[in-house]
């Protein structure tokens, strides 16, 4: 049986025996293969699909570790801004501890599944007229003055846990892939997820690294432009970020590994998210499909050769924003209770 991941890695993550570990059983995610994917781009296209975890995404990875950390610490108490996913996540992991977990998320700007995710299981939940970069601003200040313990990935244990997500691939694949593509929001997923392919090479693991291809929204991409963006704008609120907290490391990542970050526009998101719901069975956030957005984009500028293969982390589940898988969708037929009807509406009769 599956343990979550502090069990299944424990020698490789900063935990002891005196550690009280609290998990979910997050991880063990799919890695699925995407036909579709691999028809358009020559490749061997997978996705690793972390909507499959615990609380809906990639978070719970490490919130296991950062909650456990902070427990053995004799905190209280975390707190957290987001966007949504890592309110989700710590509400979750800080019921489960028992302890108090309070978050930060920019008004009307995160998906109603995120929402109601943080309100039942319980955090105190506030809603801060700003964006995303002002509600870390706020929680960074609030644990350097009080008593509670931040769970953002600037807390080097979330990208601890993070970094595992590599270490199944590898063991998956029997080797590191040629290419890695993520979405890249407050920059900490892609930082940690290179962090997990150097140790495995490093381990004799896998033969080889990959190279990091890291996706933002266009408009809300500061690391490609090279600049803050004051006020991010994107349909993909997940990564509605304009001053990532781990810059640094991700262009580092995309250095060291030859990869890329580069900006893909609401139009592909949303062109990739139908692709991925319809023609490879995924329903995965708006946010989630900028790495496929970004993967048949780099295709399209001919940056991929054919024959490599590559893995698209799609981060959180599409339930979370049901609103705009309605939105976007046909609107339903209603009939009568009639078969003739039900047959003429499905144009069988
Ligand atoms: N995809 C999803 C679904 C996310 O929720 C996030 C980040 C990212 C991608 C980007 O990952 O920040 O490590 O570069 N969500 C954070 C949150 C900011 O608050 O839930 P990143």
């Amino acid at each position: 049986m599956w343990r979550g991941l502090i069990e299944e890695f424990r020698d490789r993550l900063p935990v002891g025996a005196q550690t009280p570990v609290v998990t979910l059983h997050e991880g063990n995610t799919p890695l699925l293969p995407a036909p579709e994917l691999s028809a358009r781009t020559g490749c061997d296209v997978y996705l690793k699909v972390e909507g499959a975890n615990p609380t809906g995404s990639f978070k719970d990875r490490g919130m296991t570790v950062a909650v456990s950390k902070a427990l053995e610490e004799g905190s209280k108490a975390i707190i957290c801004a987001s966007t949504g996913n890592t309110s989700a996540s710590a509400a979750a992991y800080a019921a489960r501890a028992g302890i108090t977990c309070a978050v930060l998320v920019p008004t009307g700007k995160i998906a109603l599944g995120k929402l109601a995710q943080a309100l039942v299981h319980g955090a105190r939940l506030l809603q801060v007229s700003g964006n995303f970069d002002d509600c870390l601003a706020l929680a960074s200040k609030l644990a350097l003055d009080y008593p509670v313990s931040l769970v953002n990935s600037v807390n080097p244990d979330r990208l601890q846990g993070q970094k595992t997500a590599a270490f199944e691939i590898v063991q998956a694949l029997g080797d590191a892939p040629h290419i890695h593509c993520l979405p890249v929001g407050n920059a900490g997923n892609i930082s940690a997820y290179w962090m997990g392919y150097q140790e495995d090479h490093a381990a004799g693991n896998a033969t080889r690294k990959p190279r990091m291809f890291g996706f933002q929204a266009s408009g809300a991409a500061p690391i490609v432009n090279g600049a803050v963006v004051r006020e991010p704008s994107t349909i993909a609120t997940a990564i509605r970020i304009g001053n990532p907290a781990s810059w640094t490391k991700a262009t580092d990542a995309r250095d060291e590994s030859g990869g890329l970050i580069d900006a893909v526009t609401d139009r592909d998101i949303l062109q990739a998210y139908r692709l991925l719901a319809r023609s490879v069975g995924a329903f995965v956030e708006l946010g989630s499909a900028a790495s496929v957005a970004g993967l048949l984009q780099a295709t399209a500028q001919g940056r991929i050769d054919p024959g490599q293969t590559i893995v698209c982390t799609v981060t959180g589940h599409g339930l979370k924003d049901p609103e705009w898988a309605i939105s976007t969708a046909p609107a339903p037929t209603t009939i009568p209770a009639d078969p003739l009807a039900a047959a003429k509406a499905l144009d069988l009769a």
